[in-house]
């Protein structure tokens, strides 16, 4: 089924907080439902966003404002490409990762968040934004990959506390990603169908 309007669900949690079986199960549930939902991420799987993937991210070795123009240029074509076709057809888009991983990870590089924002501003507001929390060393004791397991959980703390951040300033809507994945599925599906429901009626 297509809305009248599309809906641009983000779904954004530190490295190994779940937000990827979280982000493919709403879509296998939104499915069932009858709506059309195309998961999509950043990086993306276009040009710029493979060329994160393959040279930057596991040693971080650039800038840190390089990897924010980059992941701004990735989410430039991720927008054009993937997101906006399937809002204008009205189905739903759920992105796993969007502008608030910048301002997390390349923030907790001390990158100045004014500046992130300022070189993301084409990127529209999603009409829901979800941060899936779990605490830095549980995810952590989920993956393991990169740089020493010390430097990697202070780091993913930072971004950890960016993210809360947000929580905190309305810009990001709290879900507890330490539970059994059924209740998380749970939680994520019932703020998202209210987000579609009151997108639909007001058919903005
Ligand atoms: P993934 O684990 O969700 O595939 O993301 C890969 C890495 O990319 C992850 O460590 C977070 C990082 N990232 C940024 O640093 N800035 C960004 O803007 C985005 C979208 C991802």
């Amino acid at each position: 089924m297509s809305l009248k309007v599309g809906v641009f669900i983000v779904i954004e949690g530190i490295d190994g907080a779940g937000k990827t079986l979280h982000s493919k199960n709403l879509c296998l549930q939104l499915h069932r439902k009858g709506y059309l939902a195309r998961y999509t991420a950043e990086p993306s799987g276009n040009v710029i966003g493979r060329l994160l993937r393959r040279e930057f991210l596991n040693r971080r070795k650039a800038p840190p404002e390089v990897e924010t123009l980059l992941f701004a240029a990735d989410r430039f074509q991720h927008l054009r490409q993937e997101v906006m076709p399937t809002l204008r057809r009205g189905g739903i888009v759920v992105s796993d990762r969007y502008i608030y991983a910048s301002i997390a990870y390349q923030g907790a590089q001390k990158v100045d968040i004014g500046w992130i924002r300022c070189v993301n501003n084409f990127a529209p507001k999603p009409d829901l934004a979800i941060y899936l929390d779990v605490p830095a060393e549980v995810a952590m004791s989920r993956i393991r990959r990169g740089r020493s397991v010390m430097e990697r959980l202070e780091f993913e703390k930072r971004v950890r506390e960016i993210y809360l951040k947000l929580v905190k300033d309305g810009e990001l809507t709290y879900i507890d990603g330490d539970r059994p994945v059924e209740d998380v599925d749970k939680d994520i599906f019932n703020i998202a169908i209210e987000t579609i429901t009151k997108k639909h009626i007001a058919g903005t």
